[in-house]
């Protein structure tokens, strides 16, 4: 702080010195438009240009501009020759600051008068920009006696390297499925003898145009009438390709686009699936896209018919009987129905019929087995008569192997 102010005080001293260097510098910097350009003189010509015009290096820019002018010598009838002038202020002004004259006595930037003098039209078109020229114009008349410059209207030339992102516009109506809206994706246009390619998520093939606006600039456009439905329910991405010298520019835009949208693909699913018994839980579970989420309600087709059973996405309950439950999924824009989803519940007659078919199975083979040993039984009762003989007949054997 201490150190900028004295900075400041030092500044402020050496400017004292001449209060001349002063006034030139207040004039300068701090006098706003006309008078900057100006100064006392009162101007005689006026131009008619945009106050600020962006171009791309390697593309052309187009500069509307018509003027007029108050000298009373001024006349129509001689010949009157167009100059560009480069310069900060119409004061501080150089041999060097001429950059055209329509004489084509001097074109350093390779400038072309493309309007008609003799008609108050000035156009001028900038063939091959280069950011070296980004800077302040003055256009000025000379014909006869006449010699102004039109001070008041300077025209602030940027020249970019990247091209500008093209603009996405959405009018006419809700965002809603079934609605019909207009989109359009406009890009600036500083050079119409090429203007950009445009191209976007939508149609492929759409038209484009190039249209001039009021104030003689231009901008190219593609616009297509679409009826909004579930699948625009996203993004818009509009891309602009700007030729220049040796190849293209390209800078893109993306907008969200909402739409709304009745339920869709409203399904219903059982947990567990398949069989399930009487007396234990089962879930349904509802699932739908829609815009914005549905709220669900299910129905249960009974003998008394149908029944509004639960409210909520999940149904869980516990089965006392069977049979066809669906789901309705609802939201400001309509509902949608699944399709019919049936429990069913083990059939518990069956099992016990099961049951007693391998009861009676088990009561058979238990029977057999009796008369089988009963038999077995019966034949070691008969058989030692004849086992006395044949132990002395196996250890011989026996004896024999070892
Ligand atoms: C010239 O144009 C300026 C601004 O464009 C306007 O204010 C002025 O009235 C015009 N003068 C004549 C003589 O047309
Ligand atoms: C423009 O060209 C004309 C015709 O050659 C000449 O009279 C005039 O002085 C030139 N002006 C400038 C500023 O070069
Ligand atoms: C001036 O000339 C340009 C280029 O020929 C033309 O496009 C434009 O319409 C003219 N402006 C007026 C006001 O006549
Ligand atoms: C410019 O306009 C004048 C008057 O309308 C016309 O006589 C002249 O032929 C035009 N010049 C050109 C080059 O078109
Ligand atoms: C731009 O202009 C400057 C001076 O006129 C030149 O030195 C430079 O090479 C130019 N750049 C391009 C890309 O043409
Ligand atoms: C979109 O276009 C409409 C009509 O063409 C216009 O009224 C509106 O201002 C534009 N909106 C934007 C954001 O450019
Ligand atoms: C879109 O509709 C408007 C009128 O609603 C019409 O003026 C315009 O030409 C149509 N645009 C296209 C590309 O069909
Ligand atoms: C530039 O873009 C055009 C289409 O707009 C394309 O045909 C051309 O091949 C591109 N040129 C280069 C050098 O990429
Ligand atoms: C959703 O429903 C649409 C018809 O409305 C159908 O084309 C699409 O295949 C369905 N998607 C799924 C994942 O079932
Ligand atoms: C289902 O209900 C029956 C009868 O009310 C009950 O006996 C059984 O425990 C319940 N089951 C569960 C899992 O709560
Ligand atoms: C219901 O189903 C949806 C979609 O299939 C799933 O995301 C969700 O987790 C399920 N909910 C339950 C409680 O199972
Ligand atoms: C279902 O019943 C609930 C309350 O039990 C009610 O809030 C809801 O509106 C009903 N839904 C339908 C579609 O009848």
């Amino acid at each position: 702080m201490l150190s900028e102010m004295k900075d400041h005080q030092s500044l402020m001293a050496a400017l004292s010195e001449n209060v001349l260097i002063v006034r030139m510098l207040l004039s300068v910097i701090f006098l706003p438009g006309a008078s900057a350009g100006c100064g006392a003189i009162t101007p005689v010509l006026f131009s008619t240009t945009p106050n600020f015009m962006e171009g791309l290096s390697g593309s052309c820019l187009q500069i509307p501009c018509s003027f007029n002018s108050t000298d009373p010598r001024y006349d129509i009838t001689r010949p009157i020759y167009g100059v560009w002038l480069k310069a900060t202020t119409a004061f501080n002004v150089t041999p060097s600051s001429v950059i055209f004259n329509s004489s084509k006595s001097v074109n350093i930037y390779q400038l072309e008068m493309i309007g008609n003098l003799t008609e108050k039209n000035c156009t001028t078109l900038f063939s091959d920009l280069n950011t070296s020229y980004t800077d302040r114009y003055f256009f000025r008349i000379e014909s006869g006696p006449v010699r102004a410059t039109a001070c008041a209207d300077p025209l602030q030339i940027t020249v970019k390297d990247s091209p500008w992102s093209p603009s996405i516009n959405i009018s006419g109506g809700d965002l809603k499925e079934h609605q019909s809206v207009t989109i359009t994706c406009s890009a600036l246009t500083p050079c119409p003898h090429s203007p950009p390619e445009l191209t976007w998520n939508l149609q492929q093939d759409s038209h484009r145009q190039t249209e001039k606006n009021t104030d003689g600039t231009f901008t190219t456009k593609i616009q297509e009438n679409i009826t909004l439905s579930d699948t625009h329910d996203g993004y818009i991405r509009c891309s602009a390709r700007y030729p220049v010298n040796g190849g293209n520019k390209t800078a893109e835009t993306a907008v969200t686009l909402s739409v709304s949208y009745a339920p869709r693909n409203t399904s219903a699913s059982i947990s567990p699936s398949g069989l399930v018994s009487a007396g234990s839980w089962v879930e349904l579970n509802c699932s739908s896209r829609a815009k914005p989420p549905a709220s669900f309600t299910w129905f249960w087709n009974s003998k008394h018919g149908t029944i509004n059973v639960s409210v909520g996405q999940v149904y869980s309950f516990n089965v006392t009987e069977g049979g066809e439950f669906y789901c309705l999924a609802t939201n400001d824009l309509g509902h949608q129905t699944s399709s019919v989803i049936r429990v069913s519940i083990k059939d518990n007659q069956v099992s016990g019929f099961t049951v007693h078919i391998i009861l009676k199975i088990l009561g058979i083979i238990m029977l057999y087995s009796t008369i089988i040993l009963l038999e077995c039984w019966f034949r070691f009762f008969k058989k030692p008569k004849m086992k006395t003989q044949e132990p002395t007949y196996v250890n011989s054997e026996m004896a024999k192997e070892s």
